[in-house]
């Protein structure tokens, strides 16, 4: 963690009833970055909060990151009154993550993905203005955006006056793991984080390549993938349920790959 960005972040969605156990795992193994969204289809973020309660662990020492998740994205299980206009959902999902974790602030705040595509529309601005008002409360200390792509991406930091603060996207290698986005990001100082980095990329986690450079710095594959994208600038997110992967993800900062290795990987 570096001026309050991290470099490593464990994620909780799918882990249902396992999601305490997980979270606390991972915060034993030494995760100190965690993401979680008020969605209830694929997230139980009451149980994220309790693995936080029970690790014993400082809030101040955590880094939290949640998500307004818009009616599309919701099985009927609301955190927010569906008839209230937007700008109230995101206050009440809001007040409902800070609830579910325990805590009176969070790191991070993000749109769990736009309303309109291919552009942004009326709901996104309006939405984004109550992501603004969060930040400007300093209920939500940085504030974000997931699932966009660059067009949308161009138009939020357009029309903002908060720009985002983090990108959360899926990574494909096949799509240049996202470089449009990542250069944007990097020009305007945004933080990009990247979900799905291996499962996404099955071709490029079991190539002869990969293979020979975990071979060469005695790791895994996996651990390969998450150091090359570290080096090109994302922040990987991961959601392993396995311990021994959890210190494997996290003990990558023990070796660095040449510039001409990463290269190598971009091309695969
Ligand atoms: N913003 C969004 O819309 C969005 C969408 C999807 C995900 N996310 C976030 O991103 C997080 C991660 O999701 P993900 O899609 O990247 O997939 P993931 O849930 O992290 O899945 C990774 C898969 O790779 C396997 N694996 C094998 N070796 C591994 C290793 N060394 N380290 C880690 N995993 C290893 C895992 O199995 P084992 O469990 O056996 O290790 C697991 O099956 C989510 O929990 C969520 O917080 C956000």
């Amino acid at each position: 963690m570096k001026n309050n960005i991290p470099d490593f972040i464990y994620g909780t969605a799918w882990k249902k009833e396992g999601t305490t156990n997980l979270v606390k795992l991972a915060l034993q193994s030494g995760f100190r970055a965690i993401d979680s969204a008020n969605q209830m289809k694929h997230y139980s973020e009451v149980l994220v909060g309790e693995a936080l309660l029970a690790s014993g662990i400082a809030r101040e020492k955590i880094w939290l990151q949640s998500k307004f998740t818009s009616i599309d994205g919701q099985d009927h299980r609301l955190p927010y009154d569906p008839k209230a206009n937007l700008a109230t959902q995101v206050a009440q999902s809001f007040a409902s993550s800070l609830k579910n974790l325990h805590t009176d602030y969070l790191d991070s705040y993000l749109l769990h993905g736009p309303y309109n595509y291919p552009l942004l529309g009326e709901e996104d601005v309006e939405v984004w203005a109550a992501i603004e008002e969060l930040y400007e409360s300093g209920k939500a200390k940085m504030i974000g955006i997931s699932n966009t792509n660059l067009k949308q991406l161009e138009m939020l930091f357009e029309s903002s006056s908060i720009k985002p603060h983090f990108v959360q996207n899926r990574c494909y290698a096949n799509r240049d793991w996202d470089e449009g986005v990542r250069n944007f990001c990097q020009e305007n100082q945004i933080h990009y984080q990247g979900f799905s980095l291996l499962t996404a990329n099955p071709q490029i986690v079991q190539s002869l390549a990969v293979a020979d450079l975990a071979e060469k710095y005695r790791v895994e594959p996996a651990q390969i993938i998450f150091r090359f994208s570290q080096q090109i600038g994302i922040i990987p997110l991961t959601g392993t349920s396995d311990e021994e992967h959890m210190k494997a993800d996290l003990a990558i900062s023990d070796f660095e790959l040449l510039s001409e290795e990463v290269r190598l990987i971009k091309k695969l």
